[in-house]
């Protein structure tokens, strides 16, 4: 694990983030920003059978949190809702090969806005069945 320095996953992800864009007809979307940097995640899924079948992304943020983003979308992708809501700040670093420790909070920003994210679309599924 490098402590100082970004790895090579970290500057791919970067310079070639994944799932990049907004989703018109997303199932839920899910934001978060970082009050301290003024970082800020926009996440959107789309949703069947439980599973996120799409997902996809808008930042203004770090070259960290651009690449900790695209990773998540990457874990998220293909899982069940159940399963994503379970992916930690730790497995978004580990899958990078790890951040230098001052950029660890990063990945907060994806993990946070994903839950939003699932939670909105859970929310949306209550709301249209009741009316
Ligand atoms: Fe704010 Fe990276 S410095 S998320």
């Amino acid at each position: 694990m490098h402590d100082q320095f970004y790895t090579d996953t970290v500057i791919e992800h970067f310079k070639y983030p994944r799932n990049i864009g907004r989703m018109s007809d997303a199932d839920g979307e899910g934001m978060y920003g970082d009050p301290g940097c003024g970082d800020f995640l926009t996440i959107y899924i789309k949703v069947a059978n439980k599973v996120i079948q799409d997902i996809s992304f808008l930042i203004f943020g770090c070259a960290a949190a651009i690449a900790t983003s695209s990773m998540i979308t990457e874990l998220a992708k293909g899982k069940t809702i159940e399963a994503a809501m379970k992916i930690t700040e730790d497995d978004v670093v580990k899958a990078l090969g790890g951040l230098p420790e001052d950029k660890k909070h990063c990945s907060n920003l994806g993990v946070k806005a994903l839950r939003s994210a699932i939670e909105d679309c859970n929310y949306r599924k209550v709301r249209d069945n009741m009316e």
